[in-house]
């Protein structure tokens, strides 16, 4: 259990080189300890929120909430949840998903899938991940540029914060509004690839 606890909140770099499905069960053996911060969105108003997690320890927790229509114990990953359907979500918040281990870069292109044209996308990132993640070193920066520059979102805003995930760990908030949902995912998988 400490273990766990050490990889799910402090020494992020253990999760390198787990897979998904060990990352999702450490979250679960610490899902009794975690703070939603979905919480917020029901707090300020919010009454139809869609909650996806692949960890069940995590879902078991978060249904005591009491906020979640629905839940799906799913990964983000650029696979085609196909129990969702595209534009089905007004706004998407990625809450703490940009980590080691966490949400590979082409969960971004599932996300702007399934929230509407006109809708929103709201995720965080902490500035080091975008060099010190492996996956994301040189990957999702360009793969956000790129689906900008393809007429797919549009940057809203971006916001610093000094202490990220309570660590003094700064990063900013990104919130981009969705343009088109018609992702080909094939073709960004691709140019991924190629910035390996
Ligand atoms: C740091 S926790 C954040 C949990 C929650 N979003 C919050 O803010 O309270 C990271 C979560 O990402 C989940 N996760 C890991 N890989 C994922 C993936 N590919 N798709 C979706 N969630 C993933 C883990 O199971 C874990 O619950």
């Amino acid at each position: 259990m400490e273990n766990a606890r050490n990889i799910a909140f402090k020494d992020f770099g253990k999760r390198d080189g787990m897979t998904t499905g060990q990352v999702a069960d450490v979250f679960t053996k610490v899902a009794d300890t975690y703070d939603e911060y979905m919480f917020q969105l029901w707090t300020r108003g919010f009454r139809q929120i869609d909650g996806l997690d692949p960890s069940t320890g995590m879902m078991t927790e978060a249904m005591k909430k009491g906020v979640y229509t629905d839940y799906y114990l799913e990964f983000m990953d650029g696979h085609t949840i196909g129990k969702l359907a595209t534009d089905s979500y007004d706004g998407l918040v990625a809450a703490a998903a940009f980590n080691t281990g966490l949400l590979p870069c082409a969960a971004l292109l599932e996300m702007a899938r399934l929230v509407k044209p006109g809708g929103l996308i709201c995720f965080g990132i902490p500035h080091a991940c975008f060099t010190d993640v492996k996956e994301y070193n040189n990957r999702l920066e360009p793969l956000m540029q790129r689906m900008e520059l393809d007429g797919m979102w549009k940057l809203l805003d971006k916001k610093h914060h000094d202490d990220f995930y309570d660590n003094a760990n700064p990063g900013n908030v990104f919130r981009y509004i969705v343009h088109a949902s018609d992702v080909d995912v094939k073709y960004y998988v691709e140019k991924l690839c190629h910035a390996c």
